[in-house]
């Protein structure tokens, strides 16, 4: 058992199950080529009959195990041996088609359902680690389908929790997702410890860690690099969000080095409609990198709150800070431009300082000046020097806030 504190939650995982079952026991076959889902099926329904004596492993030893989607089952810890690779299956149908999820109505990409992601579904108290192994999900097929408008329905991702409680993801490298690498929605006590997520500059809109419309949830140690954002806090789409009313909170980033060829190296939004608060990231590393950090709202959403990002050093990063108020594309016609996201258990977030940032940036190191509109405040160590108007420096405080204009257009940012 480990126990770890995430912003005050304590959560424990079982890491060292027995009995330890190998996929080998159920025919599966190594080569790349044999197909294995049947297999997995199979050894994660013998699995199951270990739940309520405090579950099993299922390793999966050195080789290609081709494969389509399965499930995983409660109180299982998944072991990806060194040098063993889960391959996703080139064939689509082979990750079958579920609906869409409530709080966005549709599939992101094409209206109705969705492909169901790799691994994952509705679980408790589940792990997936190993020495290193890999879980690959040849997106390339994807890529050129998504490019080539050939989809019938929106992308599935690599490893896809819904409504979980208590996952634990480590030791591990995802690569080549078709669209997210690890997607936690619905979810309560996340924590994904040291893995690496990468996916190629032109892959269209891949992104590495989702939390989404979920709790607790504690990213630390992780290298992720993809051709969209490398980590992206969603909670929902427009009228859909509003309605399934989650907000993804208590959400804690730490020690992560983060590349976006064409996105964020952290992305707020966009589909945030259920609101994001209790955020806290510290000693991250962004580089590479088309923007840094991003908020994206639509004309119907808003930041709801308490955002602190400190100790972030910034490397040959485009933009290091962006935030845009009316971004992105809408489900339907049907979202109400006059909209907020506030629960009435929320209220109380209207009345403090939104979105801090204690700010500490090494960076950037281009000589691209500052573009400041609607701006005023100070700003401390920060190189270029920035425009005149944050040059002011007031020792009373090192945070500075950014509000959101909630009506669209240019967002104002205060720095004080
Ligand atoms: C996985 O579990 C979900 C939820 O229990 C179920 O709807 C789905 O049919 C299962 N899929 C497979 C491939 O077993
Ligand atoms: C990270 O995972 C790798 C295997 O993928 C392992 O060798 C290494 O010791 C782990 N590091 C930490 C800090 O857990
Ligand atoms: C982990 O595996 C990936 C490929 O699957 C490899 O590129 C990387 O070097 C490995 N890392 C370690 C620490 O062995
Ligand atoms: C989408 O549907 C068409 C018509 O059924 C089919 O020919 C095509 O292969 C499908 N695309 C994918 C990526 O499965
Ligand atoms: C990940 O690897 C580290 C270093 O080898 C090890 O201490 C830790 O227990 C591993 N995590 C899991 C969940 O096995
Ligand atoms: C991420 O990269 C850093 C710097 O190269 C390295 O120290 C760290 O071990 C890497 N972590 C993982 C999970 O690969």
């Amino acid at each position: 058992m480990e126990e770890e504190a995430i912003l005050g939650v304590i959560i424990s995982w079982n890491c060292n199950r027995d009995p330890i079952v190998s996929i080998l026991e159920f025919g599966a076959v190594g080569d790349g080529k044999t197909l294995n889902t049947v297999a997995f099926q199979n050894a994660i329904f013998y699995l199951k009959s270990f739940a309520d004596k405090g579950g099993a492993q299922l390793y999966v030893p050195p080789g290609r195990w081709l494969t389509g989607s399965f499930n995983l089952t409660s109180h299982l810890t998944l072991f990806l041996e060194k040098g063993a690779v889960i391959l996703g299956s080139l064939d689509p149908s082979r990750w079958g088609i579920v609906e869409p999820l409530p709080s966005y109505g549709r599939g992101i990409e094409l209206p109705g359902g969705r492909y169901r992601s790799l691994v994952g579904y509705m679980l408790r108290d589940v792990v997936i680690t190993g020495d290193n192994g890999t879980i690959d999900g040849q997106g390339s097929v994807w890529w050129e389908w998504f490019t080539s408008h050939s989809l019938n329905y929106t992308r599935p991702h690599l490893v896809e929790f819904v409504s979980s409680k208590d996952v634990h993801i480590s030791n591990i490298t995802f690569l080549n997702a078709p669209a997210y690498n690890i997607h936690p929605v619905y979810c309560s006590n996340v924590h994904i410890h040291n893995i690496t997520a990468y996916a190629p500059p032109r892959s269209p809109y891949t992104v590495g860690i989702v939390p989404d419309s979920s709790d607790s949830v504690c990213i630390e140690d992780c290298n992720i690099s993809t051709g969209h954002d490398a980590i992206a806090l969603k909670s929902g789409w427009d009228e859909y969000g509003i309605a399934y009313g989650r907000p993804t909170t208590n959400v804690h980033i730490r020690s992560v080095y983060l590349q976006s060829s064409a996105g964020a190296s952290i992305a707020f939004g966009s589909e945030m409609s259920g609101g994001i608060a209790n955020v806290q990231v510290e000693h991250v590393y962004l580089y590479n990198s088309f923007s840094g950090i991003e908020f994206r709202t639509t004309r119907v959403e808003v930041v709801t709150s308490k955002i602190i990002i400190s100790d972030a050093d910034l490397l040959n990063v485009n933009t290091a800070f962006v935030a845009i108020g009316d971004y992105g594309t809408h489900p339907d016609e049907k979202f109400d431009p006059d909209a907020f996201p506030y629960q009435e258990d929320h209220a109380a977030e209207h009345h403090r300082p939104k979105d801090q940032f204690c700010r500490k940036f090494h960076g950037p190191t281009s000589s691209t000046p500052w573009t400041c509109s609607n701006v005023s405040g100070y700003s401390e160590s920060v190189f270029p020097e920035p425009c005149d108007e944050l040059k002011n420096v007031n020792t009373s405080s090192s945070c500075f806030s950014i509000l959101m204009n909630p009506n669209g257009g240019a967002a104002t940012a205060i720095l004080r």
